[in-house]
This record gives structure tokens, sequence and C-alpha cells, in this order.
């Protein structure tokens, strides 16, 4: 009988084998493996239960066609719909350099090639080369906590493609493509375009699947309260 230490082991095995995907074969995923994977993310929890998100699922033609769009404008600057961060300082400029010069050295881009930095960062309107893309949007009639909601929708979508031995990465860059996302997709006025998830099946022989990222310790990030200071 499975225990829940035994569970608890299987969901750990399943998270810490997660990682982003930058390289997929071309070959689909069949259709009851897609509908199941999003049966499983749908059962994402959200605020009040009221799913704010809604997935725009592009396969085929399509994905080659909005790769096609993008790319058209791959020196036009992003336009997202949901704020970017405006800089990176301190210890999350410190995390962000470190992933950042993982995936140039899984490469072997130089830090000072700016051009093969470029070509890579194009990638992202490739999707990877992944089959299937899922773009993702939110709803602006409930405010922050329903783009809260859609992170969570997110991380359940990829983990769930885990489950499924698909490789998958979330896109904040199809999010900075909302000039093209949102006419090619006819996105109503109240939703906005938080990020696409690109999913397939991982290309195990490209270098750039082969390194993984660290995550700080859980002191840098818990904060432990067992009594509250006197008089607060
Ligand atoms: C909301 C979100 C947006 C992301 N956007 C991008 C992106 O546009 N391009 C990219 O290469 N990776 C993107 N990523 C992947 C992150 O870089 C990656 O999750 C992080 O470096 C941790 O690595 P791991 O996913 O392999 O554990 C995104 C991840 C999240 C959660």
């Amino acid at each position: 009988m499975e225990t829940t230490a035994d569970v608890a082991q299987t969901f750990r095995a399943l998270v810490a084998n997660r990682h982003s995907t930058r390289g997929f074969l071309p070959e689909p995923v069949p259709d009851e493996v897609v509908q199941e994977l999003l049966q499983t993310a749908q059962l994402s929890p959200s605020w009040c239960n009221v799913q704010p998100w809604r997935t725009y699922l592009l396969g085929g033609g399509a994905v080659t066609e909005l790769s096609a769009r993008m790319m058209a404008v791959k020196e036009v600057p992003e336009h997202f719909d949901v704020p970017q961060p405006e800089r990176y300082t301190g210890v999350h400029q410190e995390r962000r350099r470190e992933s950042g010069y993982a995936l140039y050295g899984a490469l072997g881009i130089a830090r000072e090639d700016r051009q093969r930095r470029l070509e890579q960062a194009w990638e992202n309107y490739r999707f990877f080369g992944a089959p299937h893309l899922a773009i993702i949007t939110s709803t602006t009639l409930l405010g922050s906590y329903a783009y809260v909601d859609t992170g969570a929708y997110i991380a359940h979508l990829v983990l769930a493609a885990r489950s499924f031995g698909l490789g998958s990465i979330a896109l904040a860059a199809i999010g900075g493509r909302s000039d093209v996302v949102r006419p090619a997709l006819q996105i109503p006025d109240d939703e906005v375009v938080i990020a696409g998830v690109a999913f397939g099946w991982e290309d195990h022989d490209h270098p750039v699947n082969a390194f993984r990222t660290t995550r700080a310790d859980l002191d840098e990030v818990v904060v432990r309260v067992d009594r509250l200071p006197r008089g607060e």
C-alpha cells in the first residue's frame, strides 16, 4: 500500500527532476496526452476557485506561423501586458546571472559574445523547437491576485508535463510579444498575456538541456516565527 512517505518521495522526485527544456524534438505529443496534461493542470488552486487563467493551445501550423511572426519583429522592443521588472539588483541579480552563465556555459557561448547571446535569446521565439505552445492569459477583472493564481497554474502545467515524461518551459518572452500574440489569437481586452508554456519531447542530446540551476538555501528564503515580539 502506498504510504504518505511514498507519495511525498514521488512528488519530491517529480519536482526535483523537472527543469526547463530549451531543445525539443519535433514529433507532436498525442492528443490524449495533451488532454490529460491540461486536465491535470486544471486542478490548480485559485483564490475563491475563480480559475482566472485561459489557455490558448497552439499546435501544428499555428506554432510555426506564430514563431515566424515573432521572428519578423525580433529586433523591435518587447511589449508586455504585465510590466516586466525594470531592473534586477542584489541577490535577484546574482541568481539571474548565475543561471544565465550556466545557460551560456552549456552552449559554449562566451560572456562577451553579444551576437550569439542575442541569437540564443531569439530561440525563445522559436519556442526552442517545441511542437506545442500554450499561451496563458489572465483576466484583468480581478486585480493582481488573478496573476498569482495564473502563476500557480503555470507551475502545475510544467510539473504535469514532467509527470507525463514531457519537457516544458515557461516563457515570459511570449508575454513580451503581446503585440504579436494579441492580434494573432484575437485575445479580448479583458485578458492579459502572462506567458507561454512550450512543451513536447525533450531532445536529450541537445547540450542546452544538460545544465541545471541551483536554489537558495532555506535560511535565505524562510523566516521562521515562533513567538511574536512583545507589544506588537
Ligand atoms: C514565469 C516564468 C517565465 C519564464 N520565462 C522564460 C523565458 O522567457 N525564457 C527562458 O529561457 N526561460 C524562462 N523561464 C525559465 C526560467 O529561466 C527557469 O525556470 C529558471 O531559470 C529555473 O530553472 P529550471 O526551470 O530549469 O529549474 C521562465 C520561468 C518562469 C517560471
